[in-house]
């Protein structure tokens, strides 16, 4: 097939797997935050593993996570990471999202996860498991807005460290999430958010990563929904944390196309990226520091 006619294919193909997304949406609303089903609980516990290793992977080596209070953006059907983030010693964690998936999750899975994660001290554990198991504990807080107004939902606390995974590219508006994280930010706070930025639905993300990229703003919003990629790409993001003032700000790759897929799917992209030099790029993970000395917050507080 000539690379005209494989470019024409999956633009017709994509723009089908647009309005799936679309329906699927419009029938059943946002539900599946990931590939794990609900009630596989081991399935969960290793997802879980994985996205801590994963966010740890990206934290500054010198950031020791004792007594931080962290935020966590987005975290989807799962409060796990925060009984981590508890188990190594964190004073708390909160979590923010736009839509209710933790709601009501089932403290069995923070005990499998506890059961698994034998890392730290064991009085962190001991600690986590029963600040996890009690009703509405301050120290392992989730609030829920359609607004996704995060100084709001933060109900007046601060943050040392702020993650989120497979989140940013979701968000209406990265540049006002990024104002509001910004306002719960304590000086030196540390930010670590792992963003999936080729194409979600499943099929054509295989043959063809960058799929989404390839329609002009105006088709590709015609099956927008809450939740739709936002098709941000590393230097978007790095622009929004420059203007709110973050420092060492830094987008590492985790993945790029691979030599395979490469030139054909850089080739036929809509005007916006069809001239970036960063469209190899399928995830990664952006760092940043808000300034000021670490740990100034505790002489603040
Ligand atoms: C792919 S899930 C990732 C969930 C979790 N962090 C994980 O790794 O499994 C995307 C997350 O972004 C949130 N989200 C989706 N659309 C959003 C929006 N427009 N504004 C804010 N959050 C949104 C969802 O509620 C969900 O928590």
């Amino acid at each position: 097939m000539t690379p005209a006619l494989r470019n024409l294919e999956m633009t017709i193909l994509g723009l089908g797997f647009l309005g799936l997304a679309w329906g699927k949406n419009k029938l059943h609303g946002y539900t599946t935050p990931n590939r794990v089903e609900k009630s596989d609980e081991e399935g969960k516990v290793a997802y879980l593993i994985d996205i801590f290793a994963s966010l740890r992977r990206f934290l500054p080596p010198h950031v020791d996570l004792r007594g931080r209070d962290v935020l966590e953006l987005s975290p989807g059907a799962s409060r796990g990471n925060g009984v981590l983030f508890l188990a190594l010693g964190a004073r708390s964690y909160h979590a923010i999202d736009v839509f209710d998936l933790a709601d009501g999750e089932d403290s069995a899975v923070y005990d499998k996860l506890l059961d698994r994660f034998l890392e730290g001290r064991e009085a962190d554990r001991d600690r986590a498991r029963t600040i996890a198991r009690t009703p509405d504990a301050r120290e392992f807080g989730y609030a829920v807005g359609r607004d996704f107004d995060i100084p709001r939902l933060a109900q007046g606390r601060s943050f040392d460290l702020i993650v989120s995974c497979a989140a940013f590219e979701h968000y209406d508006n990265p540049a006002q999430a990024i104002a509001g994280l910004t306002q719960v930010a304590r000086p030196g706070c540390d930010s670590v958010h792992i963003i999936d930025l080729q194409t979600h639905s499943r099929w054509i993300r295989e043959r063809d990563p960058n799929n989404i990229y390839r329609y002009p703003e105006t088709i590709y919003r015609l099956f927008r929904f809450p939740g739709q990629p936002n098709r941000q790409r590393p230097a978007d993001y790095v622009r929004s944390f420059e203007a709110e003032g973050w420092s060492d700000i830094r987008f590492v790759p985790s993945r790029t196309i691979g030599s395979t897929l490469r030139e054909a799917s850089l080739r036929g992209l809509a005007a916006p990226f069809a001239d970036r030099d960063d469209m190899s790029i399928l995830d990664g993970a952006l760092t940043a520091r808000y300034p000021g000395p670490r740990g100034s917050w505790e002489a603040a507080s």
